[in-house]
């Protein structure tokens, strides 16, 4: 080889090795919340004109937004609110800690500390934020929109100080009477990962003009900023699985006797979406436990192959497998779609020692489906009678 051309091939290598490092560090997070972006238009929807000159005057000063402990100051009970939510606890939540081996799975990170999803685009994957993660889903997550914050009154706010340090503007995107399909979206973006989306749209609550926000955000009173008036607002404690209020409000459980047997039937009341829906780790149980003439328990084979014998008897697991699992969901679809798929019944026989006692049937909710009944949620008990 001549000098040149071994200088060439060196160039050449020097190039390939400074664009794979250059590839390198695009995949990096970013350390920002969004600053150096206009936000995206959304598609579906009408979405705000933040060129408009109205908007524009609405403007906050130019990096107070970067900062998501920053809001505390003004919007303290909304900041509390949040704070007792899954949301703010997406990073540093005990079960999410174990998953993502400490934190350290790059595939979890979009959605755990996420980037503004308004920057990022409702039609877009969420992107992962490489700062503030302990804070999960923060106020920024869902608010921040430019040097605006994007939220649900149609008012903007005339007060100097507010325009400077939050930049208030309407967005149809985030309100309960926004945009409906947008709103949808906007949620979407991390909830769409296993279909509550697309559950939600087959359900009649969908028809009805609701939308995610009807039923997880609930009408409370309360101020919306300090020394403001309170009035009729939205909680931002978005409540599911770890409510058991809402998983009483989801779920019934009715029991009977059929001949010989006990037949248990659990009905997708109240959820707009399939229970379990999303986190492929949750399962509903259903179990049984029998009692005598006399109320003393009856033990009953709780193991086929060994013969064990326990006090409580399984049922049903309703659940949303994993792919490797190659088994078919037994997820109860939303109510309002087809009558019939509405409702999962299972049955097992009355033990012969039972006969003139009464059984116990149970539906407990594991966050995590392999659960003991001591770890999960009892949701319902229901008792039918054998005499
Ligand atoms: C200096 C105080 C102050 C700070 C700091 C502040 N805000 Fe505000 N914010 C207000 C006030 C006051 C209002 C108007 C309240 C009303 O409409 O009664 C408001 C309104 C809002 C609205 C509603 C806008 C609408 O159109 O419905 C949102 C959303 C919001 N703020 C989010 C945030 C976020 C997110 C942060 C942190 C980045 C933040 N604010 C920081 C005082 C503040
Ligand atoms: C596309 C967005 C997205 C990605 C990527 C994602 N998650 Fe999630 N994760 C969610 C949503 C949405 C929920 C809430 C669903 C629910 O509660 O049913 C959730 C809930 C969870 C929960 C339940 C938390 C609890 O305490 O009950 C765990 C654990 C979890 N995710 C772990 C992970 C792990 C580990 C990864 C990476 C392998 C990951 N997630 C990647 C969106 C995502
Ligand atoms: C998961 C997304 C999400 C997060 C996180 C979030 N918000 Fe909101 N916020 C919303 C939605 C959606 C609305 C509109 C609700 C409605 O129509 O009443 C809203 C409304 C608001 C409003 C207007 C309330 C009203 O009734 O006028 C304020 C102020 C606000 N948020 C502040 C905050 C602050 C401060 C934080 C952080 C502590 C925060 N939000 C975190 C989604 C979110
Ligand atoms: C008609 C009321 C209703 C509507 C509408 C609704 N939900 Fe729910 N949601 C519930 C109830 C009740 C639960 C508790 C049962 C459960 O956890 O499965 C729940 C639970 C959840 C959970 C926790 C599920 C789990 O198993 O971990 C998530 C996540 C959720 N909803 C997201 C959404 C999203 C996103 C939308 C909009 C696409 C939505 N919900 C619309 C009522 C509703
Ligand atoms: C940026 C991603 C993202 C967006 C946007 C988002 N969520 Fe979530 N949401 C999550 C993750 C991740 C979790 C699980 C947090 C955990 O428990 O670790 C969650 C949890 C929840 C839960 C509690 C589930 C449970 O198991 O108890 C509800 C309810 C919920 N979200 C509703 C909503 C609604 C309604 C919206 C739209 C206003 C929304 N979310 C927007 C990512 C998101």
């Amino acid at each position: 080889m001549s000098g040149t051309a071994r200088i060439l091939v060196a160039l050449l290598i020097l190039m390939g090795a400074g664009l794979f490092l250059f590839a390198l560090m695009a995949e990096e997070p970013r350390e920002d919340n969004g600053t150096s972006r206009e936000p995206k238009q959304g598609g579906a929807g009408a979405t705000p004109d933040y060129t408009d000159p109205l908007a524009r005057a609405h403007e906050a000063k130019p990096g107070v937004l970067d900062d998501p402990t920053s809001c505390r100051r003004c919007h303290e009970e909304i900041w509390d609110e949040w704070a007792g939510d899954r949301h703010a606890k997406a990073w540093v939540g005990k079960l999410y800690t174990e998953l993502s081996q400490k934190h350290s799975d790059p595939n979890c990170w979009s959605c755990h500390a996420p980037r503004p999803v308004l920057q990022t685009g409702i039609d877009s994957p969420a992107e992962a934020r490489g700062n503030y993660r302990e804070s999960g889903i923060n106020c920024l997550s869902c608010h921040r929109a430019g040097n605006h914050v994007a939220g649900s009154s149609k008012t903007y706010s005339d007060t100097p100080e507010v325009t400077a340090d939050c930049g208030p503007v309407f967005d149809p995107r985030m309100a309960r009477a926004g945009a409906q399909d947008a709103t949808i979206k906007f949620c979407g973006v991390c909830h769409a990962l296993h279909g509550t989306d697309q559950e939600f749209m087959r359900s009649h609550y969908y028809r009805a003009g609701k939308t995610c926000l009807s039923c997880h955000m609930e009408e409370v009173v309360g101020v919306v900023a300090k020394g403001g008036t309170p009035r009729k607002r939205h909680s931002h404690r978005m409540l599911g699985a770890h409510a058991p209020a809402m998983l009483k409000r989801a779920m019934e459980l009715t029991a009977r006797r059929d001949g010989n047997r006990i037949v248990a039937r659990v009905t997708n009341a109240g959820a707009g979406h399939n229970v379990p829906t999303d986190a492929r780790h949750r399962g509903i149980w259903v179990r049984v436990a029998f009692f005598d003439r006399y109320g003393q328990p009856v033990p009953v084979v709780i193991n086929k192959d060994t013969g064990e014998r326990g006090a409580e008897m399984v049922m049903d697991l309703i659940r949303l497998f994993y792919r490797h699992e190659h088994k078919t969901p037994t997820q109860i679809p939303p109510k309002g779609t087809l009558a019939q798929q509405n409702w999962r019944e299972s049955s097992v026989s009355v033990p012969d020692a039972a006969k003139g006692g009464h059984a116990r049937v149970r539906l407990h909710y594991a966050l995590r489906w392999d659960w003991p009944p001591e770890k999960s949620t009892l949701v319902h008990e229901v008792k039918v009678s054998l005499e």
